[in-house]
């Protein structure tokens, strides 16, 4: 008789929450941001992270990069608990938080600071690298003051990207950008994660940007925080966000939005 043949085990999610939830308490107020999160994300998955103000998105991401603790569920990287930060999980949040008194390339050398078993020409070498990725190289000695928007949060990509982590973390980085930087920034990301290989988590009030970065649109509910459904997108890439066809995804969430809220003003400021 045959030994039973047995397909491999699947791999473990990069990320696994299950039964996330988090209270915060303030003036006197018992806040429920977050109930009930489980999500996976998989080795690789760019997941967008959509809903409301107020729905808990920048608490979930914060809950991932260690900054946060949940009061309830477990959350894992690579199927170790997380309960700090750590250079596996870079965030990058909606100012660039660039020091102002260090250039650019100080900028990015900063992360690789602590960075064990590099000398100082090879965290060069990688900050140098990093500012190319992000097209950059020939402001490496500008200082933050001389940059404009765009260049300051490409500033901050290269140093979330330089450590090498596993996942990258965005809190609506491009949100105080103008539409047509946006527009560069989502085809560089877009680049940038297919290249290099990272799980990303984005954070978006804009159901457009999502649709145009994720593999999946995770849509979150407000009051408390819920997952309300999960989108996959499967449009090719690089995807163009003025698409008619990204345009007919986003009309699709759009209504599912509409649908559970009943058009209320937290719905509203989806845009
Ligand atoms: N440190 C905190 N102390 C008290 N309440 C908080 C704290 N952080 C978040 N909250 C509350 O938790 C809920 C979720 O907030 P969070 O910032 O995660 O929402 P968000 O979806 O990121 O909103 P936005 O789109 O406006 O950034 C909100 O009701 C918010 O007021
Ligand atoms: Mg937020």
């Amino acid at each position: 008789m045959n030994a039973p043949t047995s397909l491999p085990p699947a791999p473990p999610a990069k990320l696994s929450l299950r039964g996330v939830g988090k209270n915060f308490r303030a003036r006197g107020n018992d806040i429920r941001a977050l109930e009930n999160i489980s999500l996976d994300v998989s080795e690789g998955e760019f997941v967008c992270l959509l809903g409301p103000s107020g729905c808990g998105k920048s608490t979930l991401l914060n809950i991932v990069a260690g900054l946060e603790r949940a009061d309830e569920g477990t959350l894992l990287c690579d199927g170790e608990p997380v309960t700090d930060p750590g250079r596996d999980r870079m965030m990058m949040f909606q100012e660039s938080a660039l020091f102002p008194w260090l250039d650019v390339l100080e900028n990015v050398l900063f992360s690789l600071r602590l960075k064990p078993g590099m000398n100082a020409a090879e965290r060069r070498e990688v900050a140098e690298f990093h500012l190319q990725l992000v097209g950059l190289e020939k402001f490496r000695h500008a200082f933050v003051h001389e940059l404009s928007g765009g260049m300051k949060q490409r500033v901050a990509l290269a140093r979330a990207l330089a450590p090498n982590p596993r996942v990258l973390l965005m809190d609506e980085p491009f949100a105080a950008l103008d539409a047509l930087t946006r527009e560069q920034l989502y085809g560089d990301l877009q680049r940038i994660w297919r290249d290099r290989r990272k799980t990303i988590l984005f954070v978006t009030h804009n159901v457009r940007e999502a649709v145009c970065l994720g593999d999946r649109v995770v849509l979150l509910s407000p009051h408390p925080g819920r997952i309300q459904r999960e989108f996959r997108v499967e449009l090719p890439r690089p995807r163009d966000i003025n698409s008619v066809e990204l345009a007919r995804h986003a009309t699709e969430i759009m209504a599912e939005l509409k649908g559970r809220n009943g058009g209320t003003a937290s719905e509203r400021k989806v845009a």
